[in-house]
């Protein structure tokens, strides 16, 4: 039995371990027939928005070296039917669980906030504010920091939980993005999102992807996402939930030298659904090799 401390606190919510699922990469009921899912730290539920949303045309799953492109488009059955199915689900596992929520106006976004209110199995909310604003044109409200401040205040007043705002790395100074959510009444900071990207299948002479671009994520923007949280954490006071390409322990560990409170696994759980477990067995064993008792001692140590 180990004696590291892995238990965290993200934005007044106690965690067992740092573990964390990343929203749309996992599916309680599906990934509960690999593993027990009291053993994680958190798990975060796929976007939801107000009412369902069909997703976009397929093909909008493409691979590429080190990850993956994805195109869904937040296809998701509303949150009453979420309401209905997960949080009953969740009811067994002692875990904490995250609500991932998607919207295309700020009023959209404050009818998932306030349609989860009542709910007691919601430990936060994540407001994913990569998608695009349909009243201001389809800007993504996350890439301009005024209007971060606007919808982030909005949502903060009908969100009964703590919430986290999830950031959009297609920005060009993520610390000015982060700092206009801080500013807004953000409880913490979860990122990154995916980069947006595209692959061309050169037979065909067509973009793989029906929608032609989507986001990239997996292993290879990893770097992208330590830089990232890195710079984040010291222009902020609020708490990270650091992802992107986390594979291992040993990037569990990177994200907490960065900056990060709690780390997530996204790609991971498509690719290997016991991901999560591996991690977790191999973090203690980690964290003894690098001589720390309490993972809390080595977040944000990188001058
Ligand atoms: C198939 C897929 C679906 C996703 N769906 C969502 C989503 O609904 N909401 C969201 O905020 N992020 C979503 N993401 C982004 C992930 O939660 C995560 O931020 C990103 O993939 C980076 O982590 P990773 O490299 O470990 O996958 C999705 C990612 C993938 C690959």
């Amino acid at each position: 039995m180990s004696k590291v401390n892995l238990s965290v606190n993200l934005a007044g919510v106690d965690l067992k371990n740092p573990l964390v699922t990343a929203s749309g990469t996992f599916n309680p009921q599906a990934h509960s027939q690999f593993y027990d899912l009291s053993l994680l730290g958190g798990v975060t539920l796929k976007g939801v928005a107000d009412v369902a949303w069909p997703g976009n045309p397929t093909p909008r799953i493409a691979e590429t070296y080190g990850g993956m492109l994805n195109s869904v488009g937040l296809h998701n059955p509303g949150v009453e039917a979420m309401k209905k199915e997960d949080l009953p689900f969740m009811e067994q596992f002692d875990t904490a669980v995250i609500v991932n929520t998607a919207g295309h106006s700020i009023e959209e976004y404050c009818r998932v906030s306030e349609a989860l209110q009542e709910e007691s199995r919601v430990d936060l909310v994540e407001l994913n504010i990569s998608c695009p604003n349909v009243k201001e044109g389809g800007v993504t409200f996350g890439t301009d920091p005024k209007m971060v401040e606007k919808v982030v205040a909005a949502v903060k007043k009908c969100t009964k939980q703590p919430l986290i705002v999830k950031l959009s790395p297609n920005v060009t100074d993520i610390t000015e993005i982060a700092k206009a959510a801080e500013a807004a009444g953000a409880d913490a900071l979860s990122l990154i999102n995916t980069l947006f990207g595209m692959r061309i299948d050169i037979y065909r002479k067509k973009p793989i992807l029906a929608q032609k671009m989507g986001g990239f994520s997996g292993p290879a923007v990893k770097p992208v996402a330590v830089r990232m949280v890195y710079q984040v954490h010291k222009a902020v006071q609020i708490p990270i939930l650091g992802m992107g390409g986390v594979m291992t322990a040993e990037d569990v560990i990177e994200f907490i030298m960065a900056g990060a409170t709690a780390v997530a696994t996204g790609t991971a759980n498509l690719v290997d659904p016991m991901a999560p477990v591996k991690i977790l067995e191999e973090l203690p064993q980690v964290l003894e090799k690098l001589g720390v008792t309490d993972i809390n001692e080595i977040r944000g140590i990188i001058e």
